[in-house]
Order: structure tokens, then C-alpha cells, then sequence
């Protein structure tokens, strides 16, 4: 890589109870994959609602929030960390919009969300927020450092 470009930027990842029970989880995995992103920590668990709600704590105050925790502690979601240049902000314009309305077709929200609530994906918004959800959501000794390639323009 670059001298420059930080290839180690991290970013939270989650296959939400939704796309769990839609067998979505291959085909998300298969976008960041094919992207170049390396994956460095992966889980399948069904989150305790305390465990939900310290993920989703800066919508505390906000309406919609009891039932956001209910509904990612209703079921298996699949946790990750992906590893790359740029890949919070890349992560967020392959997710798409929270709006259904306003998801491009492309994006994982555009090709499979239709319900507002239910988007079958978590992305970290920003360096402070993937910092915050990655430390939430897996041990250090649970995310693994490795080369995909020695080539110099892996991202
Ligand atoms: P938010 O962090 O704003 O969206 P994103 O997932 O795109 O980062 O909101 C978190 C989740 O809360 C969102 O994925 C769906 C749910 N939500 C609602 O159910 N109603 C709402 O009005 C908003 C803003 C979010
Ligand atoms: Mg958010």
C-alpha cells in the first residue's frame, strides 16, 4: 500500500436479526469481500438487550429507540470487523441511506430493505463511533492481523 493511505482503518459491521433470517448473510459478505476489504473479526450471536442498547446508546432519547433494541435482540446477528482504506465511509455508500425511500438500487439497503426499521445492516458512521462499536462487540484477541496478499496495491 501507499505510504500514505491507511489500509488498517477499521470499521463495525453487523448483519442485523433481518438479514440473518432473509439468508442474506453470504451475498453482504460476498459485497465487502469483492471490494477488497479484509475481514478480522467475525461472530454469530443474539445480542442481550443491554448488549443492544449500549450499541445503539446516542438514539437513547429518541422514540424509536425501545423497539430498535427489541428488534436486534430478537434474533442472531452477525458481528464483524472489516479492515481497509476508507472503509467506514465505503461501508456506508454500500449499505445506502437509512431511508428505504432514499437507498440507491446497488447499495445492500437499496437491493434488500424496504421497511424503515428493518435494514438488515449496521455500519459505523464514523472513526469515533467504529472505535466505540468495535471495542463494544469483540475482545482485541478476538480480531485477527494478517496480509491478504503482499501486493503493494491491496487496499
Ligand atoms: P441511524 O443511526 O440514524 O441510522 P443508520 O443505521 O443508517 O446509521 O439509526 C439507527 C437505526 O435506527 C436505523 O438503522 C433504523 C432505526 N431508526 C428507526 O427505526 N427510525 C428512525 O426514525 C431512525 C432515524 C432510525
Ligand atoms: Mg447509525
Amino acid at each position: 500500500a501507499m505510504a500514505t493511505a491507511n489500509n488498517k482503518e477499521r470499521s463495525f459491521i453487523m448483519i442485523k436479526p433481518d438479514g440473518v433470517q432473509r439468508s442474506l448473510i453470504a451475498d453482504i459478505i460476498k459485497r465487502f469481500e469483492q471490494k477488497g476489504y479484509k475481514l478480522i473479526g467475525i461472530k454469530v450471536l443474539v445480542p442481550a438487550k443491554q448488549l443492544a442498547e449500549a450499541h445503539y446508546e446516542e438514539h437513547a432519547q429518541r422514540p424509536f429507540f425501545q423497539k430498535l433494541v427489541s428488534f436486534l435482540s430478537s434474533g442472531a446477528v452477525v458481528a464483524m470487523v472489516w479492515e481497509g482504506q476508507e472503509v467506514i465511509k465505503f461501508s456506508r455508500n454500500m449499505i445506502g441511506a437509512t431511508n428505504p425511500l432514499a437507498s440507491a438500487p446497488g447499495t445492500i439497503r437499496g437491493d434488500f430493505g424496504v421497511d424503515f426499521g428493518h435494514n438488515v445492516i449496521h455500519g459505523s458512521d464514523s472513526l469515533t463511533s467504529a472505535e466505540r462499536e468495535i471495542a463494544l462487540w469483540f475482545k482485541s484477541e478476538e480480531l485477527a492481523q494478517y496480509d491478504l496478499t503482499m501486493q503493494a496495491w491491496t487496499y
